[in-house]
């Protein structure tokens, strides 16, 4: 393609839906070639033709109110939008004649008229849309003066702690209100009046805060002008480079662009080309990242004998000495296995692949689990036994072509924002939504959504209730007998059939065990098994129960049963929480896995790692973590390696896990905070954002994304440097110079990888896996023609109703989730200004079982379970049913975890998180634990406090 070819970045209109045929036409004389449904201002851009505009950009459908990108087309009168021309065979366009810019300047003129002409000092001076307009046209001032009736004196709202909406600049193009509506689906802008007095509102005339907003930053990015400026813009001026790399918070693996200036983060913009989010992103990706750079980042490593020591800051060598003979004394006196390690989803897949080499080659044994293991291991195990493969099946713009969506135990409004905002514009576009939680979320009811069925079951009734779905589908003969006996295993049917046909199994029968009415359920399933293509998307209120696996093979029973499995618009699709708990399970943290999922005990996989490592690994799984904190309590482990998970926050049973970790003789925590699991530690190894590193991570899809550095790592070291350090202390020498060669080395062991390096990553964008020579470019919807396992299997699930009851003791069921505004344990969200939307965790109670207990709306509230007990502020609200209360886990001090109990899941020993049988009390100060963290944690900030050298 020449130079004059060569496209705009901004093409002005989106690329048309399902384009099947290309239009020829004339441009300016050129001739050009694009796809029917393009609109004129995209094939003039295509082809490098840049027609002024306003209200136009690619990411939003034309509107055609700025009238600034006008054009003549032969044969027609007048000028018509180009942005709401489309293309048509044989058009012949200008672009360009004296009468357009005499148009254009005339509109440009008026809206000049009513914007401050003060561009030197504006904060967005040089990256203006009108400016490049005026710029463009010659048009410095405007006939029209500023002394007609203007909007220069509007207020300027400041009540977002990111951005700032000033109406003075405001051109009313609208694109701010069909970004919130159509790409973030909030609804939170209006226009309000007509003409001249039209202006941009947030909410009932309130400000952004008072709105619905949920600071999405979508308008932002939409505005062609200052009206709506982040504020870290206004501060530090525009950004002068710019670095694609992958958002550090969930598992959706939204792609952003790193806009810095010196070794400043100036924002960070969703990149429009990444393939997770499209342009798109939420508040942590979009603003909170004001934690990597704030003070309580420890970036000195330190060491210390005791807990009850202050911390010694020491060089990198003492540090890593230190540590390496702690272990290696351990394991001389207490045996090989007393040592292990824990890796994080929070890690990159080559940090966390160096750190299960590690424990296997260098500490000699299998000791090695994830914090995968607390949220999505039944996935894991649940997948692998009916499809085959451990793995999500679709791409997300799969759901785009499903016609009914289940959701189950998943609220993706706020734990996978930007996931939430494409299935509101498909269920917008007329899908069906079947949402099934204990919690009213937001998609049960929100502007222009309703779910079709909210299934309100009972925490803890998740097997029964996809007994009761199947055994509806099979017994009316909803069935897709064709599939099933084309693609799944028939022996297992024929017995997984019989057994789900039982009455045992109907909705009528399970009706007291679930909550949810036979004759809704029965609806659900019928309306399911009839959708062209029915997908299920899914999260921990699936996997964090005593059966999630079973669950988990439940669902995927689901898909089969109904042929919607091996095509876009279908699939079995886990929402992961944290940005690469994908990727941490694909690397092998597991301690019975190798890297993609193959047993340790195999012996052919364990010459191939055997070979290429140059040791001999030890063939029987190691110790799970509660299998380690059991142990570590009994006296048997003593030496723990955490890389970047806060275990003493994010595991059940908080009494029993600080027992295990106070037993232990040598704790390594590496991670950016002194994080609650640090204060137990001896040793601590100051690690890097991800903007100070390289590496990939692998969201819920299975894409693989880059992770690119940006800045200098504050502590000197990337953090898979450090653990290549401690092997050779260890005397198991590593040697790599940039994490590409770890991914060489995972590609070379694990066939799903065999075609991924990242060259060929920074090519196509992202990659989903399996890679290889089957998919060289990788596989955005599995198990197509066949499935992973060659032949579906149907698990028999039978239902056993969780041992965690209420009782007269223990009335209330409590369950667990997130918020939109924190993230998982907090350490990063809780140091930004995020803290505006929420500053604690929250008890929501519903009004009946309020009103027993005499509870308001701001009372503290007492809650007990036989595990522990803690004080919260309660919230009392309809969101919940009676009988159940929910809360987040964001907030150390408010030690949800405290009465969270060691249930697991019977496959994987995931924690029962979702349901704890509690009693809600009113209170009047805090629990006995609550009171001595207090003590405990000014003890430790005391210890932290000797260590630091005051800085300049
Ligand atoms: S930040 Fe997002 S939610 Fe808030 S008004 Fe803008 S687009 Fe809407
Ligand atoms: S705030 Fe920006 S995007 Fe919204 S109408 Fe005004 S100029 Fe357009
Ligand atoms: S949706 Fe998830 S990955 Fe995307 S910006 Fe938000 S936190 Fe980051
Ligand atoms: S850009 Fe076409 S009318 Fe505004």
């Amino acid at each position: 393609m020449s130079e004059l070819h060569k496209p705009l970045e901004e093409l002005g209109t989106p690329r048309p839906r399902d384009a099947k045929t290309q239009v020829s036409l004339e441009i300016d004389g050129q001739q050009v070639q694009v796809e029917a449904g393009s609109s004129v201002m995209r094939a003039a851009a295509l082809t490098g033709i840049n027609i002024p505009k306003l209200c136009a950009t690619d990411s939003l459908e034309a509107f055609g109110s700025c009238r600034m990108c006008l054009v003549e087309i032969e044969g027609r009168k007048g000028s018509p939008a180009s942005c709401t021309t489309l293309v048509e065979e044989g058009m012949v366009v200008s672009t360009r004649s004296d009468q357009l810019e005499k148009l254009r300047r005339n509109v440009l003129e008026l809206y000049i008229s009513d914007h401050p002409l003060d561009c030197v000092t504006c904060p967005t001076n040089g990256d203006c849309e009108l400016q490049d307009v005026a710029v463009e046209l010659g048009v410095e001032d405007s006939r029209y003066g500023l002394s007609g009736s203007n909007h220069l004196q509007a207020v300027k709202d400041e009540s977002n702690p990111y951005f700032t909406f000033d109406p003075s600049m405001c051109i009313v193009c609208y694109r701010c209100v069909r970004a919130c509506d159509d790409i973030q689906g909030t609804f939170a802008l209006t226009v309000d009046g007509r003409g001249f007095e039209s202006k941009i509102t947030a909410g009932q005339m309130e400000s952004f805060m008072e709105s619905e907003c949920v600071s999405c930053g979508a308008c932002v990015n939409s505005c062609p002008t200052a009206a709506l400026e982040e504020k870290s813009v206004i501060e530090l001026g525009l950004p002068q480079k710019s670095t694609v790399t992958t958002c550090a918070y969930c598992g959706v693996g939204c792609a952003f662009k790193v806009e810095t200036r010196g070794d400043e983060v100036v924002r960070m913009t969703p990149y429009k080309d990444g393939k997770a989010n499209e342009g798109h992103a939420c508040v942590k990706g979009r603003f909170a990242f004001g934690y990597t750079s704030h003070k309580d980042r420890i970036t000195t490593p330190m060491i210390r004998d005791s807990i009850d020591e202050p911390w010694r800051e020491v060089s990198w060598q003492q540090a890593i000495e230190f540590t390496a003979r702690r272990f290696r004394e351990i394991q001389a006196e207490h045996g090989r296995d007393s040592v292990g390690g824990i890796t994080s989803s929070r890690c990159s897949n080559e940090e966390t692949y160096l750190v299960q080499k590690l424990v296997r080659a260098g500490f000699g044994n299998n000791n090695v689990d994830t914090c995968a293991r607390v949220c999505h291991s039944p996935t894991g195990y649940g997948l692998k036994t009916t499809l085959g493969e451990s793995a999500g099946t679709q791409a997300f713009d799969s759901v785009a072509k499903s016609d009914v969506v289940m959701l189950i135990g998943a609220n993706p409004t706020e734990a996978h924002p930007v996931f939430a905002s494409r299935l509101k514009r498909r269920l917008r576009e007329g899908a069906q939504l079947i949402v099934v939680d204990p919690r009213k979320t937001e998609l049960v009811d929100s502007p222009h959504i309703r779910a079709a069925h909210h299934l309100q079951l009972l925490p803890g009734s998740n097997v029964a209730f996809v007994n009761a779905m199947a055994h509806v589908i099979v017994s009316e003969g909803l069935a897709d007998e064709n599939y099933i006996r084309e693609r799944c295993e028939i022996d297992a049917w024929q017995d997984w059939s019989d057994f789900i046909r039982g009455e045992e199994n109907s909705p009528e029968h399970l009706q007291a065990v679930t909550g949810i009415p036979a004759t809704e359920l029965r609806a659900a399933a019928r309306l399911f098994a009839n959708a062209g293509n029915a997908a299920i998307y899914y999260g921990l209120g699936v996997t964090e129960h005593s059966q999630g696996s079973t669950t988990v093979m439940g669902i995927a029973n689901l898909a089969m049963a109904t042929g919607n499995l091996g095509r876009e618009g279908v699939g079995v699709n886990p929402l992961r929480g944290q940005n690469n708990v994908q990727g941490s399970c694909d690397m092998g943290s597991f301690p019975h896995e190798l890297p993609g999922y193959r047993h340790i005990s195999d012996p052919e996989v364990r010459g191939l790692f055997e070979n290429e490592w140059q040791v001999k690994l030890h063939p029987e799984p190691g110790l799970r973590i509660p299998n380690m904190f059991d142990a570590a309590i009994c006296g048997d482990f003593k030496g723990l390696y955490c890389q970047g998970e806060d275990i003493a926050q994010s595991d059940p049973n908080t009494h029993h896990v600080e027992m295990a970790l106070k037993a232990l003789k040598c704790l390594v925590v590496q991670d950016i905070f002194l994080n609650e699991t640090a204060r137990f530690a001896h040793v601590f190894l100051p690690g890097s954002t991800f903007l100070e590193k390289n590496g990939t991570f692998t969201n819920a899809e299975r894409r693989i994304s880059m992770v690119r550095k940006v800045l200098p790592s504050r502590s000197g070291k990337e953090d898979w440097e450090i653990t290549v350090d401690l092997a050779n202390a260890l005397g198991y020498p590593m040697s790599y110079s940039h994490p590409s060669e770890i991914m060489d080395e995972i590609a070379r062991l694990t066939p799903t990888f065999s075609g991924v390096n990242y060259a060929k990553i920074d090519a196509l964008g992202s990659i989903q896996w399996p890679c290889n020579d089957a998919a060289p470019e990788g596989t955005p919807t599995m198990h197509v023609d066949t499935f992973v396992r060659g032949k579906g299997y149907f698990a028999i699930t039978g239902f056993v109703p969780t041992s965690e009851r209420s009782t007269r003791k223990y009335p209330l069921l409590l369950t667990t989730g997130r918020i939109l505004s924190q993230y998982n344990v907090g350490a990063q969200t809780r140091r930004t200004k995020n803290t505006v939307w929420a500053d604690q965790d929250l008890l929501e109670i519903h009004p009946v079982d309020a009103e027993d207990r005499g509870i308001g709306s701001g009372d503290w509230v007492g809650i007990k379970s036989r595990a522990g007990d803690t004080v919260l502020r309660a919230v009392v609200t309809e969101k919940v049913q009676p009988g159940v209360v929910y809360t987040t886990f964001h907030f150390p001090l408010t030690g949800a975890n405290i009465v969270t109990t060691e249930n697991s899941d019977w496959a994987t020993n995931c924690p029962e998180y979702k349901v704890t049988a509690v009693q809600a009390t009113r209170v009047t100060q805090p629990s006995q634990w609550q009171k001595q963290q207090v003590v405990f944690n000014q003890q430790q900030k005391a210890f932290l406090d000797k260590a630091r050298k005051p800085r300049v």
